[in-house]
């Protein structure tokens, strides 16, 4: 049996719609706040439908040096056309686009993983440093 890790894909976000794509500053000052956007469909655009979207997206940061990463943010998706109407016939989707802020004291590893209904799993990674 797998662990759950290994069912968690990755690749370059330049040629593969689903990877989270993660901009933030690479270094930062202690307890200063900043800014963290995660995105799905950055440079090739994700369908967002009611058959085929992405759910949610969530956010960790992992402290160099220590044991487990902390979950920073969970961001669900919830409107994808749905509609008494039909299947995309609504008039709202929820663009798979999160912007939040963090503070951090130690430096680090951002993660992301995003959840397409259709294609599971994916996650990416953005090293951030401390001034
Ligand atoms: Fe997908």
């Amino acid at each position: 049996m797998k662990q759950l890790g290994e069912l968690i894909q990755s690749a370059d976000w330049k040629t593969e719609k689903h990877v989270p794509v993660i901009e933030c500053p690479d270094k930062v000052k202690p307890g200063e706040v900043f800014s963290v956007k995660v995105s799905v469909g950055k440079e090739i655009a994700h369908p967002n439908t009611t058959e085929h979207h992405i759910s949610w997206i969530s956010v960790y940061f992992h402290p160099a040096g220590e044991k487990f990463p902390i979950e920073a943010g969970h961001f669900e998706f919830s409107a994808h056309g749905e509609s008494m109407a039909g299947l995309n016939q609504g008039p709202v989707y929820a663009n798979p686009d999160v912007t939040f802020s963090l503070k951090i004291t130690k430096p680090g590893v951002i993660y992301a993983t995003s959840l397409c209904n259709l294609h599971g799993l994916w996650q990416s990674a953005k090293e951030i440093q401390i001034d």
